[in-house]
């Protein structure tokens, strides 16, 4: 049986990341978790300096998923590459660095850098945050995302990966501006803009008051965004947003995801790519199915 994929110029062993944010750096994790049913980690999203986020609270469960207003708190990309690359390195697993920016000479200016770090194979452009102080994400324009997207293919040979905000009219014209500007690979869907509210207090859940929303009730959201991009692009999707089974996990191969992603569910049980690689292997098995390539976009309509 096969499980592996490529992503770029990535081989992935399994076709299961976990989505960044939700894993911190790895090492964090390496007590509590067993790396050897995923196919690569993807770090928390990294700017060109360090930055502390947003203020508290930041996370706050909600019904069906979690409400996050972390804002890239991180160590920038020299903290990353002094503190962070060298424990990621003895995981054993292969891991893809995320990026973020406030600007589109940001992206560039951490892309150079890592180019020249030998032990990176992949990037994924975060071009979907939400916890940002500008009211647009640069994937909410087709013209942004093809123009960084186009300028970081310029520097870079590297496996790159475009995240996307599924918070678009039509996220197909967003897809393929990243592929016309030379993505590897496509990672969708980042966190929806949303909020809750204490009744008692009448304060917000977030002390930003608005986030992103995650988990189990956005997955029907993301998988049909994964589905329609996956009938415009040619390059792979990383597909994500609510996924916590194995069952979850082939919808999202079904509709074209060449790979899932894990976010929130690594905070109620970071060893759950474990459950779901098992069961993906006993659902290809049940069903004489001997590649997950085969998987991939076989919807029935
Ligand atoms: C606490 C938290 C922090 C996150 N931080 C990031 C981040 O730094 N960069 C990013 O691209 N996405 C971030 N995300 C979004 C996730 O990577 C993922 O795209 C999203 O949560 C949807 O998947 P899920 O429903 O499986 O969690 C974060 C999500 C959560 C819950």
């Amino acid at each position: 049986m096969n499980l592996g994929v490529k992503i770029g110029k990535l081989q992935l062993k399994y076709p299961i990341v976990t989505a960044s944010g939700t894993f911190g750096f790895g090492e964090e994790l390496s007590s509590l978790v067993d790396f050897s049913s995923l196919g690569a980690l993807v770090t928390k999203t990294i700017t060109l300096k360090s930055r502390r986020g947003n203020p508290p609270p930041r996370i706050r469960e909600v019904e069906c998923g979690v409400l996050n207003s972390i804002g890239l708190d991180n160590p920038g990309v020299e903290g990353f590459l002094k503190n962070k690359l060298p424990k990621i390195k003895k995981l054993g697993v292969p891991f893809i660095v995320s990026v973020g920016g406030y600007s589109p000479s940001e992206y560039v200016e951490v892309v150079k850098v890592l180019d020249r770090v030998k032990g990176i194979k992949a990037i994924e452009i975060n071009l979907s945050c939400p916890n940002l102080r500008q009211k647009k994400m640069f994937s909410q324009s087709a013209r942004l995302t093809f123009k960084i997207t186009d300028s970081l293919r310029r520097i870079t040979k590297k496996t790159l990966i475009v995240k996307l905000t599924g918070e678009v009219e039509d996220i197909r014209k967003i897809a393929k501006s990243a592929e016309y500007g030379g993505a590897d690979a496509l990672s969708l869907v980042n966190t929806f803009f949303a909020m809750g509210v204490d009744v008692d207090t009448k304060k917000p859940f977030l002390g930003r008051v608005y986030g992103g929303y995650s988990g189990k009730g956005i997955k029907p959201l993301s998988l049909y965004r994964v589905w329609e991009c996956a009938k415009v692009v040619k390059i792979p999707i990383i597909g994500g947003g609510g996924i916590d089974n194995y069952r979850d996990a082939i919808e999202f191969f079904l509709v074209g995801a060449k790979v899932i992603s894990l976010g929130t569910i690594n905070l109620v049980n970071p060893n759950a790519a474990k459950s779901i690689l098992n069961g993906i292997i006993k659902y290809m098995q049940k069903n004489k199915i001997k590649d997950i390539n085969e998987l991939v976009g076989g919807l029935v309509v």
